[in-house]
């Protein structure tokens, strides 16, 4: 980890380098695009973003350890839509998204993709329905633990369905994607972040995105609506945390340097190659940030207590 700098002067901030946990796998699709910021945003600062990689329990792990970190800006979470929802999934849960961080940003937001092996069986979006729905006691889906997002789409396809598939969790869905591509595992639901490249490649069947309209990364991917199942719709906006108590002045270095990061056009290019786009600047913003999280954490807390019959 980057070297602790308890009792940090903010007015100096930065000094050492700064370590950005990503709660899942190297790899994946958070993973992905912490690294297309890291870089643009450590050239601002004058340090070094360092990557680290804590994953487990659907992202609930590192989201916890970035709760408890000294909040001397040194430590920085990026999480997405699951910062929302594991709240609803886990009774014990180690943190709370709103109390326990301080917002600097929102990154950008990806869209899902359902990929299947290449030797899965369905080839169009309507087949795959149907044969989940016929050999459900079967099939399995890979997802990146409870709290992911991976999980939260695969919630929404058996809700719409009908059915429960066997669900295989990773601590990612970057060695999810290896298996999937290996056919050790029949499908998954997952950010264009990581399968545009494998469907682009013919690694793997793609069946549908999970947006109301089209992307233009992916023009003849029809989306789920179209086939017949509106309900499988989510897309996975990610930010950037540090704990409650870190200093506003620390923040503000913060959001600034992901503004120019969201600016550069190397990560403009980047995301649109994988079938996303940074946000708007007025939405990379500590403020913008904070209403998305409270607003998402109650919408999806309502959805999945319903779920759970709660
Ligand atoms: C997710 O499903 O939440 C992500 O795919 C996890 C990851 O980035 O690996």
């Amino acid at each position: 980890l980057a070297a602790c700098s308890s009792g940090a002067d903010p007015a100096a901030y930065p000094e050492d380098d700064i370590d950005i946990i990503v709660p899942f796998s190297a790899g994946g699709p958070t993973d992905t695009v912490t690294r297309m910021i890291a870089e643009p945003m450590s050239q601002e600062l004058g340090v070094q973003l360092v990557v680290q990689n804590v994953d487990g329990a659907g992202g609930t792990v590192g989201a916890g350890q970035a709760a408890t970190a000294e909040p001397d800006g040194y430590t920085v979470l990026m999480h997405h839509i699951g910062m929302s929802t594991a709240p609803a999934l886990y009774d014990d849960l180690a943190y709370d998204p709103i109390a326990d961080f301080k917002p600097v940003g929102l990154v950008t937001e990806v869209p899902m993709t359902i990929v299947g092996s290449s030797d899965f069986e369905p080839t169009t979006f309507e087949e795959f329905v149907s044969h989940v729905q016929e050999n459900a006691d079967t099939v399995t889906m890979a997802h990146a633990g409870e709290g992911s997002a991976s999980n939260l789409c695969g919630l929404l396809l058996m809700d719409a369905l009908g059915v429960e598939v066997t669900a295989v969790p990773y601590d990612g869905t970057g060695p999810a994607m290896a298996e999937l591509v290996g056919g050790q595992v029949d499908f998954m639901c997952d950010q264009t972040t990581n399968t545009t490249g494998q469907i682009e490649a013919g690694e793997v069947k793609a069946y549908a995105v999970t947006t109301p309209e089209r992307i233009e990364a992916l023009p003849d991917l029809p989306t789920t609506a179209e086939g017949g199942q509106p309900g499988i719709e989510v897309s996975v906006w990610h930010g950037l945390y540090v704990p409650a108590e870190t200093p506003d002045e620390v923040v503000t270095e913060l959001t600034d340097a992901l503004q120019v990061a969201l600016a550069d056009q190397t990560v403009v290019d980047q995301m649109a190659d994988l079938g996303t786009a940074p946000v708007a600047a007025d939405q990379a913003t500590p403020e913008a940030h904070a209403t998305l999280l409270q607003e998402q954490t109650e919408t999806w807390g309502d959805i999945i207590g319903a779920g759970q019959g709660g």
